[in-house]
């Protein structure tokens, strides 16, 4: 007896992740429909669909929905959602006064103000189909109470997601007094990788210096680097060759991240090329955050304006591991945000002209398998036999539609566990002298044997035995 049985669900094919059409894949009954069978939380089974599926508890019929891994969220700040506004709002819209404005609200953080921000939030990432997060947490602070708050509720939410922890110096490790010690004792409470912020530490030595420290920290006690690196419109700020450099050369490798990289939006070629050849050559990961640096970047610019943004699209094509975060969600830095990481593909396909069919369907990876690359998921990651059984049904036809529609996920399991049933969300159209129709923005041509289009109970319908 299985405890979950999903019948007749289309895995993401390697072709469709790479953006090939699967239009004629739906247009006929697919042969490649698979039920997947789960047991005490892992994944038993993924067969080719049948009648003669063994008994199960639990029964969602996907009606030809994509059986896809949850989402990944690469880099937010937990410790600072829901805050935009106290004390009071970023009114220049920069990076700096948000962290003026933050810097005015760490004092009033308790330990239930962070557990019951982070809570509220953490459950519009589950809905979101997000199981896995990376949040930094800003440890210049020195009662660090964001950090124990949430290396608790890391706990508290373990059989539901996955969560990492970064030791975030927001206001650096030299330039703010005690910050070395900070990043010290973060590291002995317990978090999973090291940041530091070396384009606000007051020099330029102080910003090397500040990698050399965070490196030294992560190897000694065996942790992941997560870096905010060249976070400014500056082309002189030049950090990610250091920190790419010290991953190679201590062996850290691809458990080291550098985020943001915005001023990689403003080098010459000459230097870019000599720097993708760098970032390859160490294996990093650099994390793109398409809603936020969009907004806050280019401030300090008349017209023309730049974008802020890293050079995704020619990173990617170098070889590079790329993800796209959310980065904040309602908080001095960005006051929008639901925690969605399709709309974060969506504008980050826009922000970075990766609009190519195989292009968008990059844009949907640095969200699911890229970013997965950068959390060190590994082989847990994925919908296949021995897995935990952690995955989401999405009634669309291939990774490129779920970009293009927005599509949400119909059904979120979690360790085993249904977590989130979605009603389809559509629009019913009364045209003039015709008969009502739904609106749901699949192309006609696409929409023929797109099973999880029919059925009043939508896709995803779960039947309980
Ligand atoms: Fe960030």
């Amino acid at each position: 007896m299985l405890d979950l049985l999903v019948r007749g669900a289309r895995p993401v094919r390697a072709a469709e992740e790479n953006g090939a059409s699967s239009a004629a894949a739906h247009a006929a009954p697919s042969p490649s429909l698979v039920d997947v069978h789960v047991r005490d939380g892992r994944i038993v089974a993924v067969d080719p669909a049948s009648d003669d599926a063994p008994e199960a508890h639990e029964v969602i019929d996907a009606r030809g929905c994509l059986v896809a891994p949850p989402y990944v969220e690469p880099h937010v700040h937990l410790d600072s959602v829901l805050t935009a506004g106290q004390p009071r709002w970023n009114e220049s819209g920069t990076l700096w006064e948000g962290i003026a404005c933050w810097t005015e609200r760490k004092p009033m953080l308790t330990r239930k103000d962070v557990l019951d921000r982070v809570s509220e939030v953490l459950r519009w990432y589950v809905a979101n189909g997000v199981l896995y997060v990376r949040s930094h947490v800003d440890v210049t602070d020195p009662g660090l109470v964001a950090l124990d708050a949430l290396l608790e509720l890391r706990s508290q939410v373990r059989d539901v997601l996955d969560l990492q922890l970064v030791a975030f110096p927001q206001e650096g490790i030299c330039s703010f007094p005690g910050g070395e010690e900070l990043l010290e004792e973060a590291a002995r409470r317990g978090v999973d990788a090291i940041g530091a912020i070396p384009h606000f530490e007051d020099t330029r030595e102080d910003g090397v210096r500040s990698l050399e420290i965070a490196v030294d920290v992560a190897a000694r006690h065996g942790l992941l680097v997560d870096v905010h690196c060249d976070e400014i419109d500056d082309e002189q700020s030049r950090f990610s060759e250091v920190l790419a450099t010290k991953a190679m050369r201590t062996g850290l490798r691809d458990r080291v991240t550098a985020s943001h990289t915005t001023a990689m939006g403003s080098y010459n070629s000459a230097y870019s090329y000599k720097l993708r050849r760098i970032l390859l050559r160490s294996g990093v990961n650099l994390v793109c955050n398409p809603l936020v640096n969009l907004h806050l970047q280019g401030r300090f610019d008349g017209y023309p304006k730049r974008r802020g943004l890293t050079q995704v699209k020619e990173l990617l094509v170098a070889g590079v591991n790329v993800a796209f975060g959310h980065d904040d969600v309602m908080d001095p830095w960005y006051p929008l945000g639901t925690a969605d990481p399709v709309l974060v593909a969506h504008v980050g396909a826009h922000a970075t002209q990766l609009m190519a069919p195989s292009e968008v369907a990059q844009c949907y990876r640095m969200v699911t398998d890229r970013a997965a690359r950068v959390l060190g998921i590994g082989e847990e990651y994925g919908v296949r036999p021995g897995a935990p059984a952690n995955f989401i049904l999405l009634p669309a036809a291939d990774p490129t539609d779920v970009v293009r529609r927005l599509v949400r996920p119909s059904v979120v399991v979690s360790r085993g566990r249904i977590l989130v049933e979605r009603d389809p969300a559509v629009a019913r159209l009364r045209w003039p002298g015709e008969d009502p129709e739904v609106v749901d923005f699949v192309r006609r041509r696409d929409a023929v044997g797109a099973g999880w289009r029919r059925g009043p109970a939508g896709a995803g319908a779960l039947e309980t035995r």
